[in-house]
């Protein structure tokens, strides 16, 4: 395939080799004039010494010229060009095209991930994110790499792995984009931090307890913005993570180090010399945290030592002294629940898209078919399914009505199944309305023999589903068996009221 290589900086250039090598028709563009000339003649990269640029690979400075006739295109460009340099592509790139970002980085100013930013200036493009535990020294000498590439339509990041994939470089896909790009972005941070820590003196439990809580903070922001649990325990997870934070070739590590044997930061940069990515990400990953309400406190940690001149052996004494702490997470879909209902608390927001909410209000006595029937569909129609169990005052009081079992033993239950994510007490009749914003409920689910009676419901601006019962099962019918054979005492018939009190 002919490709495009927009950005002819270390990575850039350890990619155009390769895929030239294994076959594929390579020409490279740089913003760098001098740099084109550079290495076009001496067919040598300043940081890759060993690395013989092949003859085959053409050179352009002309944008123009390097979006034209090809199928791929790859941005190599560090992350802080990449808008720029997408806006100069933009004209030239035709919607047939694949975009390959390499580039890791969260933008500052709108915290939108790289491929974010492509698609912002090239609204067209179909963008696959390529990230993973990946040195540039390494796959230049050949040795053997892996890499994921993510769409969220995963034919596409297929695509991107049969034209990539070659000896040296083994392709894996993703369809979690977004948690595929968070992890190559903020993984720089927790580089900088086992950076720092080495530089103090620190040994190797250090190290281990950084990359591991490390890699837990960017999980609890990435599961609350969406992402997927599995992305962060794949290669651009903690494959990237363990390549980064641990290795002399990481420039936010070498950055870290420096600045833990007291450099100031300015100097440790300079010292560096290339771009050192996890300063730039700081202030999004903390803007990030707030916005979505999750405790990043290795992250916090690095940035006090960055952007507050806070000395960095203090910051490791107050992140030891935290209070104590569990290692289990929360379910998943309780953090991106909550991280949601604070992002709406905290803006006002009604309606978020990226989560559907769903509630179901009812007694759930004696649970059966019944109940799981209509709780699985119910939860069918969202993301996040919410019961609401009338509590024993409420059911006597009001609905006049003996539960068989307490209204504890029925939560107990009613939590056992899968399809429930959150059960709440109902107290009263009138705390749906309420409940609706409390909870931010996007569908009110009831069984169709309460037809018509929630509508008024639609005025809170949720929508309102009747569904059918299943056929040939009801609370009322089981307790009337259970009574025709004397197994309950009391009531001689059973009420209306409790065949209407259940959902389905
Ligand atoms: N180096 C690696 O091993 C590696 C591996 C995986 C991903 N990446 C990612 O790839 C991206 C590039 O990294 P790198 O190591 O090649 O960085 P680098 O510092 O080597 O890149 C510098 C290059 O950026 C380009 N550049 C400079 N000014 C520019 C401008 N104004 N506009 C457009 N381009 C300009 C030039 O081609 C220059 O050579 C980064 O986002 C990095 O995270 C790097």
């Amino acid at each position: 395939m002919r490709i495009g290589v927009l950005g002819a900086g270390t990575w850039g250039m350890a990619l155009a080799r390769l895929f030239c090598i294994s076959g594929h028709s390579i020409q490279v563009w740089s913003a760098l004039p001098e740099e084109i000339e550079t290495l076009s003649q001496t067919r040598r990269h300043k940081n890759l010494t060993n690395m013989i640029i092949p003859d085959d690979i053409e050179f352009t400075q002309d944008i123009g010229e390097v979006c034209s006739n090809k199928g791929m295109l790859i941005f190599a460009v560090p992350s802080v060009f990449v808008r720029s340099t997408s806006k100069l592509a933009a004209p030239y790139v035709n919607k047939e095209q694949l975009i390959v970002d390499v580039a890791k980085g969260i933008e500052l100013a709108s915290f939108m991930t790289m491929s974010e930013v492509i698609k912002s200036e090239i609204p067209n493009a179909t963008v696959v994110a390529l990230s993973g535990p990946t040195h540039a020294e390494e796959v230049a000498r050949d040795l053997p790499t892996t890499i994921v590439a993510a769409n969220e339509n995963i034919e596409v990041a297929e695509k991107v792995q049969s034209i990539l994939s070659n000896p040296v470089l083994r392709v894996y896909t993703n369809s979690d984009i977004r948690g595929v790009e968070l992890c190559g972005a903020l993984k720089n941070i927790i580089a900088l931090a086992v950076g720092i820590t080495a530089g103090l003196g620190y040994g190797d439990n250090t190290k281990a307890a950084i990359i591991t809580r490390g890699l837990a903070e960017i999980e609890r922001l990435g599961v609350g913005m969406g992402c997927r649990h599995e992305t962060f325990a794949g290669l651009a997870g903690v494959g990237d993570l363990i390549v980064t934070a641990t290795s002399k070739l990481s420039r936010n590590n070498r950055c870290g180090y420096l600045i833990g044997q007291g450099y100031s930061v300015s100097d440790a940069v300079k010292q560096v010399g290339m771009v050192v990515e996890g300063i730039n990400a700081l202030p999004a990953a903390i803007a990030m945290s707030e916005r979505y309400n999750v405790e990043m406190p290795i992250i916090r940690a690095v940035d006090n030592v960055i952007n507050k001149e806070e000395k960095p052996n203090d910051v490791v004494k107050g992140l030891m002294e935290r209070d104590g702490k569990t290692e289990l997470p929360k379910p998943l879909l309780d953090l991106r629940y909550e991280s949601i209902s604070t992002k709406h608390a905290t803006s006002g927001l009604e309606g978020d898209h990226s989560m559907k909410r769903v509630i179901t209000y009812g007694t759930f006595d004696l649970l059966h078919y019944g109940h799981i029937n209509l709780l699985r569909r119910a939860k069918a129609l969202g993301d996040y399914l919410i019961v609401a169990i009338s509590s024993d005052e409420f059911n006597w009081n009001d609905k006049h009505k003996k539960c068989y079992f307490s209204y504890e033993q029925r939560k107990a239950l009613v939590e056992a199944i899968r399809y429930v994510d959150l059960v709440i007490p109902e107290e009263s009749w009138a705390q749906k309305r309420s409940d609706m914003h409390e909870y931010k409920i996007d569908t009110f689910v009831m069984g169709d023999d309460w037809k018509g009676k929630f509508d008024f419901l639609k005025d809170e601006g949720v929508e309102v589903v009747y569904l059918p019962r299943t056929p040939e099962i009801s609370s009322s019918q089981i307790k009337r068996d259970l009574y025709d054979a004397n197994a309950i005492e009391g009531k001689s018939k059973t009420s209306h009221e409790e065949i209407d009190t259940d959902p389905q």
